[in-house]
């Protein structure tokens, strides 16, 4: 009988310096559910001097962000919300709409979002899950997974000696981190995925699946290949739903756990560590982080609502839980308020002259220039932006941009491909008859019109 999932009670009790098992950081189970319990609140001690200095923006963000419960209701829940919000529902971001679970993301891992490996950053990644074979000879420690790719398709007609798969061939493709070793370049086996977590000192790991199939090793062992035949499909897919945990989930050859520089969601004491806040600038340390940025839905949060958020991070602390979040927030103490303009997200570059006026030279420069500029439109040479601020030629009763409302631009319509376009989607790929900018380069577009379409600051 064939199961690929058996949930095993041999749980295997393993000390931190048995060989196999890795000394960093791991994770008690992760995922941030949602949580509709309202935490207690508990009125804080009013032991926090207020800021008495001149900057309007520290002054105002005091008004009106006394404590961490307004910035999780007047700041994150406005982020959340429209569109069923950015963090409803997502694996990427914990559902912050309740402050208890706002609360529980100081200190959280951050979230893998299945599905879209490229925009995994390696810092959110975890120690992946274990695989041991049996049936090859190498029946040593085990390996940790690098990331696990279904084929779809039928399985091959021969599975013997003369099948020489590859890594698109139908079926289950298991990368390794290290080499499985082994002597046979196929073999019937016995694949079995276990998983580790961590209570205290103690690390369990549990077995959670066994795959019996014919295995084929390639690339000296780091990627094994499994025919799924059908009866196995099943069994293979409920694998996919449950989720396995891969350790280079972005399949970047970087294993973001054994680097040591995992981040929290939210990082008591360092804003600038913290996963949500990066995802808002689209950067952490000056790196730029794959995936879209935060909030997508709507306004970016304005400096005096970003110095809330890094000042709340920056004193969080015992007070903050054992209150709900109803001690107040310490602008006097916090470092970000002696120059708040600094947390400005306009400044990490979105504006016409330095970002967007680019992207266009760029990706659109060939058609949309010169003597006869594809549909009467410069995107280049001379006053483009007062031209953009104008009425598109093909829907006169909208501007090509619309400061502050994508949804009426006219040229980001184009770029997204809505279905009320005339045309084919911006940038036009003749060969292709499609395409489409990247996704940071269309969110870039998309920050910059929301906050106005300023053309400098
Ligand atoms: C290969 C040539 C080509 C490239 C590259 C290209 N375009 Fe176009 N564009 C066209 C053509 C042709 C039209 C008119 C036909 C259509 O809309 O499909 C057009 C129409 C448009 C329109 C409609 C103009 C109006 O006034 O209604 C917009 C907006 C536009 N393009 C924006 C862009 C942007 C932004 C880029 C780059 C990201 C881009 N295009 C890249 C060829 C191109």
């Amino acid at each position: 009988v064939h199961r690929a999932i058996v949930l095993h009670a041999t749980c295997v009790l393993v000390g931190l310096s048995q060989p196999g098992c890795r000394e960093s950081n791991v994770y008690a189970d992760g995922e941030l559910e949602h949580n509709f319990d309202r935490p207690q609140w508990v009125d804080a001690e009013n032991d926090v001097a207020p800021y008495e200095g001149t900057d309007a923006d520290v002054i105002e963000a005091q008004a009106n962000f006394v404590h961490g419960l307004d910035v999780q209701q007047k700041i994150i829940w406005r982020t959340c919300t429209p569109n069923d919000g950015v963090c409803h529902n997502r694996k990427e971001y914990p559902d912050l709409r309740t402050p208890t679970s706002f609360l529980a993301a100081f200190d959280a891992p951050c979230n893998i979002q299945p599905g879209e490996f490229s925009s995994v950053y390696d810092g959110c990644e975890r120690p992946g899950d274990v695989v041991t074979f049996r049936g090859q000879g190498s029946e040593g420690a085990g390996i940790e997974l690098a990331y696990l790719v279904r084929v779809a398709g039928e399985p091959p007609e021969n599975d013997d000696e003369s099948l020489q798969p590859d890594a698109d061939t139908p079926g289950l493709h298991v990368y390794l981190a290290q080499p499985l070793k082994g002597d046979r370049d196929y073999f019937w086996g016995n694949m079995r995925l276990s998983r580790r977590a961590q209570t205290g000192e103690t690390i369990t790991e549990i077995e959670y699946a066994r795959i019996d199939t014919l295995w084929y090793a390639l690339d000296d062992g780091r990627h094994l290949y499994g025919i799924v035949y059908n009866y196995l499909a099943d069994d293979i897919a409920a694998l996919a739903a449950q989720g396995v945990i891969e350790g280079d989930a972005n399949r970047n050859g970087i294993f973001g756990a054994k680097t040591g520089k995992n981040v929290a969601m939210l990082a008591p004491g360092r804003p600038e560590d913290s996963y949500l806040i990066a995802r808002m600038r689209g950067q952490i340390h000056g790196e730029n982080l794959p995936g879209s940025r935060m909030p997508l839905a709507n306004q970016p949060l304005s400096v005096p609502e970003m110095l809330a958020l890094f000042c709340l991070v920056e004193g969080f602390g015992a007070k903050d839980r054992e209150s709900g979040l109803m001690a107040r927030i310490d602008y006097n103490a916090c470092s970000y308020a002696k120059n708040p303009g600094a947390l400005n997200l306009l400044g990490e570059g979105v504006t016409w002259s330095s970002r967007v006026s680019k992207i266009f030279e760029f990706n659109c420069g060939g058609c949309h220039t010169g003597d006869e500029p594809a549909a009467g439109l410069e995107l280049v040479q001379g006053d483009v932006y007062s031209g953009l601020l104008g009425a598109s030629q093909q829907k006169p009763e909208l501007r090509l941009i619309a400061p502050s409302d994508p949804k009426n631009s006219y040229l980001y319509l184009k770029l997204i491909g809505d279905a009320s376009i005339l045309g084919n989607p911006m940038p036009f790929n003749p060969l292709t008859g499609t395409g489409r900018l990247s996704e940071a380069e269309l969110n870039d577009v998309l920050t910059w019109i929301t906050n106005g379409a300023v053309e400098d600051q």
